[in-house]
C-alpha cells in the first residue's frame, strides 16, 4: 500500500513545472524514480503536474502527461501546490514568480541570473505572502551550500567563503595546469564536451561566478548583495607561463569567488583568478567539479565539494527544495514574517587586503632589484619572495607580496609602469592564503 493509498494520509502535493529542459527533465526524473522512497520521508507523496515549455513538439527524454506552452496557466492552476521554475533567464521567470508567491504558493528555483539581481525583492514578496522561495540549486548545482549557510550555520559567525563555482573554468584551468594546454585549446576542449557554452563570455570572464558570490554574500552576511556588487575578473588573460611559475613555486590558479565580512561589518565580494597553494583543499577540486571553502568562527573551516552543474546533480538540489517545501506545507508552518535583509554596506574593493603574484619583464642591468624594491616600499607593499630569472631580452622578475591593501599594489603598478628598466608588467595575479601581512 503507498502512502497515499493509507487511511488519513495526507493529500498529493502537485508541483507544477515552468521549464523541461536539462535540469526539468531530471526533476521528473528524479521525483518519478524516487517517489516511493520521498512519499515514505515527508507522508505524502509529490506528484508532476502541468509542465510548461517553449515547443511543445519537442522530443524530451521524459514522458509528461501535461505539456503546454501557457506558462500562466500552470501558475494559476488550482491544483497546483508548489511552482518549480526551471527555465532559466529574467523574464518571463520573474513575472511567473512573483505571480506564484502573490498566490502564496511556494517556488523552488534554479535561476541563479534571476536569484543574484532580485533575489531580495522575490524573498520580500514571499515573505509577505507568507510563504517561501527557496534556491538551492541556484548557487554550486548539485552542493548543499544555500541550506548549509541558511541554517545549519545559523548559530555561527562566517567569516569568509571561498568557492570554485565555475566549472568550465575549472576545467579549462585544470587541462592548462595538467596538461599544459593554451586557453584557447582547453576552451575547445570544454565546448567539445558540453561544459562550455559556444558563447563562452559569461563563464570564461566570471559573470557566472559572480552571481553566485552574490548570493552565497548575501546569505553568509544576511545582507543583501547583487551579482553587479562583485568585482569581477575573468581567466582569458591567463597564459601558460603563469600557470608554470605558478606550480613551481607551490601554487595552483584556480577562479576564486571569494565573499568576506570585515570587523566594521562591510562586505567584500570578488571573483578573479588566484594562485591557491598546492596544499589548500581547493587546490584538489579538478576537472568540471566545484567547491566552496567556509571559515566560520565556531565551525572552523569546512569544504562542500561536488558536481556544480548537469541535469540530475541539480535536479537532485532541486528535489531536496521541493521536499523542504512539502513539509512546510503539511505541517502547515508559516515562514517567519519580517522585512527580508538590509543592503549590504559593500567594503570598497581598492580596501581589500590581498597577497599577489607580479611577473615582471626587466632590462638584464645590475640596480634593476633595487629600484623595483625601493618603489614596492615607497607603496607600503613588503615583498615575500622574488625570482629572478632570464637574461638580455628576456629577464624577467617574479615578485610575490605580503598582504596588502589593493590599491597601494595598484599605485606600485602605476610606478613600476613607469621605471625604465621595467619592460613591462606581463602579468598580476592574486595570490589566496592565510598570509596577514
Ligand atoms: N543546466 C545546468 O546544469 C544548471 C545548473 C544549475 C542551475 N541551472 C539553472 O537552471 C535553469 C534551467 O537551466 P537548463 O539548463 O535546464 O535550461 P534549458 O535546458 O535551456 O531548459 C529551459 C526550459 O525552459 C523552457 N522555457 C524557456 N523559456 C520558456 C518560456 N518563455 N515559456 C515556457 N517555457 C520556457 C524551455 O522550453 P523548450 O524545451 O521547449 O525549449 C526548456 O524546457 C536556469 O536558470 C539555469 O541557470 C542550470
Amino acid at each position: 500500500m503507498s502512502v497515499s493509498d493509507q487511511p488519513n494520509s495526507p493529500r498529493p502535493l502537485t508541483v507544477g513545472l515552468l521549464g523541461c529542459g536539462i535540469v526539468g527533465s531530471g526533476v521528473v526524473q528524479l521525483l518519478r524514480d524516487n517517489a516511493e522512497d520521498i512519499a515514505a520521508r515527508l507522508g505524502a507523496s509529490i506528484t508532476v503536474g502541468p509542465v510548461a515549455v517553449r515547443t511543445s513538439s519537442r522530443d524530451r527524454p521524459v514522458a509528461v502527461d501535461r505539456l503546454t506552452t501557457d506558462a500562466q496557466e500552470v501558475v494559476d492552476d488550482p491544483d497546483v501546490d508548489i511552482v518549480c521554475e526551471v527555465m532559466g533567464g529574467i523574464e518571463p521567470a520573474r513575472s511567473l514568480i512573483a505571480s506564484a508567491l502573490e498566490q502564496g504558493k511556494p517556488v523552488v528555483t534554479a535561476n541563479k541570473e534571476l536569484i543574484s539581481t532580485l533575489g531580495g525583492q522575490l524573498t520580500e514578496l514571499a515573505v509577505a505572502n507568507g510563504t517561501r522561495l527557496d534556491y538551492e540549486a541556484a548557487v554550486a548545482g548539485g552542493i548543499p551550500i544555500i541550506r548549509p549557510l541558511r541554517v545549519s550555520l545559523a548559530g555561527d559567525r562566517v567569516r569568509r567563503v571561498l568557492g570554485i563555482l565555475n566549472g568550465t573554468t575549472n576545467y579549462i584551468l585544470t587541462k592548462m595546469t595538467e596538461e599544459g594546454m593554451d586557453f584557447g585549446t582547453a576552451l575547445g576542449e570544454a565546448q567539445r564536451l558540453g561544459y562550455a557554452e559556444r558563447d563562452p563570455t559569461a563563464d570564461v570572464e566570471g559573470f557566472d561566478a559572480a552571481q553566485k558570490a552574490a548570493i552565497i554574500a548575501s546569505l553568509a552576511f544576511d545582507q543583501r548583495v547583487v551579482a553587479g556588487d562583485v568585482y569581477r575578473e575573468g581567466i582569458t588573460a591567463i597564459t601558460d607561463t603563469d600557470i608554470d611559475l605558478a606550480r613551481r613555486m607551490g601554487y595552483v590558479i584556480k577562479l576564486l569567488a571569494i565573499v568576506e565580512q570585515r570587523d566594521d561589518g562591510a562586505v567584500g565580494a570578488r571573483v578573479h583568478p588566484a594562485m591557491v597553494p598546492v596544499h589548500h583543499p581547493l587546490a584538489s577540486v579538478r576537472e568540471s567539479f566545484n567547491a566552496a571553502f567556509v571559515e566560520a568562527d565556531g565551525v572552523g573551516e569546512l569544504m562542500f565539494y561536488g558536481p556544480g552543474a548537469g541535469s540530475l546533480p541539480t535536479a537532485s538540489a532541486v528535489v531536496g527544495d521541493l521536499v523542504a517545501v512539502s513539509r512546510t506545507l503539511l505541517s502547515e508552518a508559516t515562514p517567519p514574517r519580517g522585512s527580508g535583509p538590509p543592503q549590504a554596506v559593500m567594503a570598497p574593493f581598492d580596501d581589500a587586503v590581498v597577497q599577489f603574484s607580479i611577473r615582471l619583464a626587466v632590462a638584464d642591468q645590475p640596480g634593476v632589484l633595487a629600484a623595483v624594491a625601493g618603489l614596492f616600499g615607497e607603496h607600503e607593499v613588503s615583498i615575500k619572495s622574488v625570482l629572478q630569472e632570464g637574461s638580455a631580452d628576456h629577464a624577467q622578475l617574479l615578485l610575490i607580496t605580503h598582504a596588502a591593501r589593493e590599491r597601494n599594489v595598484q599605485a606600485t603598478l602605476g610606478a613600476l609602469r613607469e621605471l625604465e628598466v621595467v619592460r613591462g608588467v606581463d602579468s598580476v595575479i592574486r595570490v589566496e592564503s592565510s598570509d596577514s601581512g
